[in-house]
């Protein structure tokens, strides 16, 4: 099959096209023929050879774990999936070898949901990784409710694309951060109050508004500063779910009762089928994608290092 692989640790260089072998299934999963696959930061973190502490492997390896397809395989001890229908999927493993940047997959049916009629195989490869994300920062862990305030940082990014829509759906209000070319694309995703990192203190901005401190803050920036100020922006009560490290080690965290956590996505299923009726439904817009072919996957990788990239990359693997 065709597919991305690299065979050591670095740059977006190691990224080879080619051929391998067709993965096979173990019991409890299904053979996916892959339609698309996103491009999420943590393909490249793991690329480069970041967090191998906490994952197994066996070279090559195939980057990604966002797909969308058709099931054309079931393995044994499998109910409830046939060969035929469409799904998308989060195949997350901590032992790195066979990724979505392929024509086909071997998947657990644990982390698959039906792909609804009404969003395309790009569109739904973008939403596994980064739905469950948000839904398990926002829903899950900091029980984010209708009226209640929250900053998503990055609104821009995949992740904040969907975080925004995500919390405008439960009816909170949303601050978000973002450069101003992206003001508009934000406002779309449906923040309420949009500030520029670049040109002025957002936790200043934030203070001066919301004296009494907001609900949730959705940290994914990763520098001190915005570490520590999650932190000092939430209200007694309130959750900081951060998204690339611990919490820091503040008194003011036990003091306000702050309930606080490195978050890690898990892949769920039942939770992803559940994100999908919004879509089926429409009470959820999908956000800006920008589609590569397979073959493209180093520059994705390069456009994603650069920190700049607006919603989604998805590569397209083969028409279905
Ligand atoms: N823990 C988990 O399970 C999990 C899951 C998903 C993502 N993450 C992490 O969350 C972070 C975001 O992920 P992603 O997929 O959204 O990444 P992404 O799509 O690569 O994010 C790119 C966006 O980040 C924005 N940005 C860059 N620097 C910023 C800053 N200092 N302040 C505010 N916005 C900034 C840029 O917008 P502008 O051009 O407007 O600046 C750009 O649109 C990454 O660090 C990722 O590793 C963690």
């Amino acid at each position: 099959m065709r597919a991305i692989y690299y065979e050591e640790f670095g740059s977006a260089d190691v990224l080879k096209f080619g051929t391998m072998p067709k993965p096979s299934l173990k019991a409890g999963q299904v053979l996916v023929q892959v339609a698309a696959a996103a491009v999420n930061p943590i393909d490249r973190r793991l690329r480069s050879g970041e967090l191998q502490d906490f994952f197994e492997r066996e070279w090559p390896i195939i980057p990604g774990w966002d797909f969308s397809g058709r099931i054309v395989e079931v393995g044994s001890e499998v109910s409830g999936w046939t060969v035929d229908q469409d799904v998308v999927g989060l195949a997350f493993s901590w032992f790195l070898h066979g990724g979505t940047y392929a024509e086909y997959v071997a998947v657990d049916v644990a982390s698959i949901a039906a792909k609804p009629k009404n969003i395309s195989f790009i569109e739904g490869a973008a939403l596994p990784l980064v739905c469950l994300t948000a839904w398990q920062a926002l829903v899950e862990f900091s029980d984010l409710k209708a009226g209640q305030k929250v900053l998503i940082q990055a609104g821009a990014g995949g992740l904040g694309s969907v975080a925004i829509a995500i919390a405008k759906h439960i009816g909170a209000y949303v601050y978000t951060t973002a450069r101003e070319h992206n003001f508009d694309y934000v406002k779309s995703r449906g923040a309420d109050v949009v500030i520029d990192y670049t040109t002025s203190d957002y936790a200043e901005v934030i203070r001066e508004r919301e004296p009494d401190g907001l609900d949730v803050v959705l940290e994914s920036v990763t520098h001190e500063a915005a570490i520590t100020a999650a932190i000092h922006l939430v209200k007694a009560g309130g959750a900081v779910p951060y998204m690339n490290n611990e919490p820091p080690e503040m008194a003011e965290i036990k003091q306000k009762n702050i309930k606080t956590e490195f978050l890690h996505h898990r892949p769920d299923g039942q939770m992803l089928g559940q994100i999908m009726a919004l879509y089926a439904e429409e009470k959820l817009s999908i956000p800006h994608i920008e589609v590569m072919k397979l073959e493209e996957a180093a520059e994705a990788h390069r456009r994603s290092e650069s920190w700049q990239t607006r919603g989604k990359m998805v590569l397209h693997i083969q028409d279905m």
